[in-house]
């Protein structure tokens, strides 16, 4: 039988859940020839928010990150999250744009790019297949995973048959909530293995205490690969430790291959990174916890994090219990989308103002009425006319691909931050995240003036003392 592959996501998704993405590249980089050492199938390295949050936050260049990462990962996969044609940010952006972040991603050391779409919509995911063929990358396709009246395995299995036709190289089973049962992925990865062939991954996450046991029967039933992140920054909101799954497969027909001295390392660098993260508040204990109540309300970690603090700004902290059970009415209202980025926040947020304000859809929200519109693609289960009516009005549901709306943007968005440009990558940066980038480059131009200063002061003093 095959060797299970695993996929590391600490330099990413594991951060992101654990640390509101803010783990630095120079956090990053001293650990990354011993990552490379260890033999895993991937590193997933980039992309989701971690874009977002360099630019943001860290007053990072995520292209610069990339680079870094590549030249110090010489043997190792490197692996990104893209949302399809959200690419990294919150809107539909047209298809040049997308192909050409698909292009810059590969050409500065992506090898997969894991796609995936919030409302399971294959139009939303058709522009970043083709492109990331083109540029010869690994196109993994990601399935959204939820339960729901109309979301069962053969629906899953189809799904991923549709998305291997349209040219996917493997296929990922995207728990974002942990809410996939162990027993239920060992019917779900069977269904999916007999009816498509390439090889499937599971990526789920820790937050209802299932993970390590979901991941256990995915792998008998014949899954391919895993993610999982190095212990000290697993579980919680984030994967399952990698170790202990390497301990259990090795001497079956599953073992990984790898060797615990070499993760041994790796864990040992990151746990003192995480003394750090908890002793400065980065990470927060309460998202160490599992909270089975997750399989209940359907809401991943990041959701619930949102929840809360929106009900602090509204001073109504005590409506958090409401807001949860809100949220599944919410969804079956907007015909039941999976709950990851961007359709979360947009069901989240409503489902705030549906308890705060009192009354249901008193208010409704742009994004809200969007998904209703159809601006984000087709729903899984057709939304009842009466309640489209009651957010629309008078306006009427879209139902082609919503970037088939869209006319190209590439040549108006070199304009508009031409001078800030400092290299090809930037345009993209500006697409994704334009305050937020142009807030970045200001900073960076300064950084560079102060450089050239303290070059050219040390250039007169050496001058002077010849
Ligand atoms: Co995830």
């Amino acid at each position: 039988m095959a060797k299970i592959k695993i996929t590391e996501t600490v330099l990413r998704d594991s951060h992101q859940s654990l640390a509101a993405t803010r783990m630095t590249t120079e956090q990053m980089v001293p650990i990354l020839k011993a990552l490379d050492n260890v033999g895993y199938h991937a590193l997933e390295a980039w992309g989701g928010a971690t874009f977002d949050s360099c630019l943001r936050f860290l007053n990072e260049d995520p292209w610069e990150r990339l680079r870094t990462i590549r030249k110090n990962v010489k043997n190792t996969k490197l692996q990104m999250l893209f949302r399809g044609q959200n690419i990294l940010g919150y809107r539909h952006y047209s298809d040049d744009v997308v192909q050409y972040f698909v292009q810059k991603s590969i050409a500065n050391g992506i090898d997969i790019i894991r796609v995936f779409d919030a409302l399971n919509d294959v139009r939303n995911l058709k522009t970043a297949i083709k492109a990331t063929k083109k540029e010869k990358g690994h196109l993994q396709a990601a399935l959204s995973y939820t339960t729901s009246p109309v979301h069962n395995n053969e629906f899953f299995a189809d799904l991923a048959c549709q998305l291997a036709d349209m040219g996917a190289d493997s296929i990922c089973i995207k728990d974002m909530a942990g809410l996939l049962k162990p027993y239920d992925a060992y019917e779900l990865v069977k269904t999916i293995k007999e009816k498509c062939n390439l090889p499937l991954e599971l990526h789920t996450h820790y937050t209802t205490g299932l993970a390590s046991m979901t991941i256990l029967k995915a792998v008998e039933a014949g899954v391919d690969i895993i993610d999982t992140a190095i212990a000290p920054f697993a579980m919680g909101t984030s994967q399952p430790p990698t170790e202990p799954i390497v301990a259990t497969l090795a001497g079956t027909p599953y073992d990984t291959g790898l060797d615990l001295d070499k993760l041994d390392v790796v864990s040992k660098y990151f746990t003192n990174l995480r003394n750090e993260y908890l002793a400065s508040g980065l990470i927060d204990p309460a998202v160490l916890k599992v909270d089975v109540n997750a399989l209940r309300y359907q809401v991943p970690g990041g959701m619930l994090s949102n929840l809360v603090s929106q009900l602090k700004q509204a001073n109504q902290s005590d409506k958090l219990l409401e807001v949860l059970e809100e949220v599944p009415r919410v969804r079956a209202d907007a015909g039941y989308p999976p709950l990851v980025t961007p359709t979360s926040q947009i069901v989240g947020t409503q489902a705030v103002l549906n308890v705060t304000l009192g009354e249901r859809y008193k208010m409704v929200t742009k994004e809200f009425k969007g998904v209703v519109k159809g601006e984000y693609g087709k729903t899984p289960a057709p939304i009842a006319p009466e309640f489209i009516e009651k957010i629309l009005g008078d306006e009427k549901p879209i139902t082609t691909r919503p970037a088939d709306a869209l006319a190209p943007e590439m040549a108006n968005l070199k304009k508009a931050c031409a001078e800030y440009a400092i290299q090809d990558e930037d345009v993209l940066s500006y697409a994704l995240f334009e305050q937020v980038a142009v807030k970045y480059f200001k900073h960076r131009k300064e950084e560079l003036a102060e450089k050239e200063a303290d070059a050219k002061a040390l250039f007169v003093t050496k001058v002077e003392e010849e």
